[in-house]
Parts: C-alpha cells; sequence; structure tokens
C-alpha cells in the first residue's frame, strides 16, 4: 500500500557538473522500474541540471528547504512555487541542521509545510531526537512536539500527501547507525501517531530512516514493518553508493 522511497539528500555538495555526472552513472547502472520512488535533492543551483537529467526517468527531484511567501523581498530564500517552476517534486522540510543551524523551529516548519502543499510539493518532513533527549528517555516526547506543533492544522486529507523521515540527530553523519529495533520502534510510534491524525492517514505515509544509512545496512532497517525506505545524506553522493540502496530497498520491499 504504501510506496518504498529512497530519497537523497545531497545538503551543500555537488556543482551543476557534478550532478550531471552523478545522473550520467545512477541511470546507466538502471533500469529503474518497479515499486521503488526514488528521489534526489541537490543544492538549489543544481535543481535544473538534476530536473533535466532525470526527465523520463522514474527519479524524482526535491528542494532541501523552502521559504513559505510566495515572493518578496527576502533576499537568499527560495519559494515553494519556485522550487516547483524548476520541475521539484518534493521539498525537504525541518532537517535537524535546519533547525539546529539555522533556527527553524515548528513554527516556521509548518508554515512551509503549508505553502510546499500550496504549491503541489510533496513534503518531507524530518524529525528525531538529540542524543542528550534519548538518553534522557524523551525520544517520544520530542518526535511527538515535532509531529503535533510542525503539523498542526494541516487535515487528514493533505498529510495524506506527505512523507515522514525520522532521522535520529545522533546518527547524522556519524556513521552511528540506529539498530532496527530502535527505528521500527520509533517508526511504529509516528505511524501510531499518523493514525490519530485521521482514517486511513497511517496507511498511505511513507515513514523513511535516515542517518548513516549504508548499501550494507538498509535492508536490515527496512526489515521493521514501519521503516518504508530511507532519506540519504554521505553515501548518497556517490551514484553507485545510491544505487545499492535502491536495490537494497527493493529488495526489502519487493512490491
Ligand atoms: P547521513 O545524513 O546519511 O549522512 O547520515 C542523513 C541526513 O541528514 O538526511
Amino acid at each position: 500500500m504504501r510506496p518504498a522511497v529512497v530519497a537523497a539528500n545531497w545538503k551543500m555538495y555537488k556543482t551543476g557538473a557534478q550532478a550531471s555526472a552523478f545522473f550520467d552513472t545512477l541511470l546507466a547502472a538502471g533500469p529503474w522500474t518497479g515499486p521503488t520512488r526514488l528521489v534526489v535533492c541537490p543544492p538549489f543551483t543544481a535543481i535544473e541540471t538534476c530536473v533535466a537529467k532525470a526527465k523520463g526517468s522514474p527519479v524524482g527531484i526535491g528542494g532541501q528547504d523552502c521559504y513559505w511567501e510566495p515572493e518578496g523581498a527576502f533576499t537568499g530564500q527560495v519559494a515553494a512555487g519556485m522550487l516547483k517552476a524548476a520541475g521539484c517534486g518534493y521539498v525537504i522540510i525541518g532537517h535537524s541542521e535546519r533547525r539546529r543551524l539555522f533556527q527553524e523551529s515548528d513554527e516556521t516548519v509548518n508554515k512551509k509545510l503549508n505553502a510546499a502543499v500550496k504549491e503541489g510539493l510533496t513534503p518531507i518532513l524530518c524529525v528525531g531526537e538529540t542524543l542528550s533527549d534519548r538518553d534522557a528517555g524523551r525520544t517520544e516526547q520530542v518526535v511527538w512536539s515535532q509531529l503535533t506543533y510542525g503539523l498542526d492544522k494541516i487535515p487528514a486529507d493533505v498529510l495524506k500527501g506527505f512523507i515522514v523521515a525520522y532521522e535520529p540527530v545522533w546518527a547524522i553523519g556519524t556513521g552511528r547507525t540506529a539498530t532496527p529495533e530502535q527505528a521500527q520502534e520509533v517508526h511504529g510510534f509516528i505511524r501510531a501517531f499518523l493514525a490519530k491524525q485521521g482514517a486511513g492517514v497511517d496507511a498511505v505515509v511513507p515513514v523513511l530512516y535516515g542517518g548513516s544509512v549504508k548499501p550494507e545496512n538498509i535492508e536490515a532497517l527496512m526489515k521493521g514493518p514501519d521503516v518504508d525506505g530511507a532519506l540519504i545524506g554521505g553515501a548518497a553522493l556517490d551514484p553507485a553508493g545510491f544505487a545499492a540502496i535502491a536495490r537494497g530497498a527493493a529488495r526489502a520491499r519487493p512490491a
């Protein structure tokens, strides 16, 4: 019922030329058929190159962030509608690096989610606890709060078009992946939260795991019934790595 999704978050890596070379290698490694949805989220400056390269392939392109106003005097910001016009189908919102380094709050996350929805983009909402939250036994409380305030007043039928990514902050870029059991535990909690938002929401919203995902651990992580794929940083900069993770996800969730 839910598609498996394998999404690359390139963060602040790759020029247009490097993005172009990535797609040449990735698409040569195809054919990419089957139910797994592939998404690449490049920096803004490489989006148009990626859209052109991915044309006719099953790879969707996404932004890594967007602003909530449609246009205006907001130096440095990029509107959701601009991403859409550039050919994006997705946008990551509320990544922990945005929350931690750029002071994003659940309130701004909520505004950005609404802007993305208005422009017809599929939001990939990121949530996750820090190591001190986890050590203090506050994981569920933190994730609950990010979901509750981030998704404030978003109706169930709109929520059905979302993707959620659980990314424990302590696992991002650290090489320290959550165990499949730790991931499934929080994914099950997120699934239960989604179920409470309206009939059928939990059945259709993919919940991705993110944090040091590699070709070697994707299949074990996706053994958890509520782990529907991954949001990948470092390992998705290499087209062979991204392809191997996509293949692992397809094996874990063949239909
Ligand atoms: P990582 O990053 O795969 O490099 O840990 C994941 C993310 O931040 O989305």
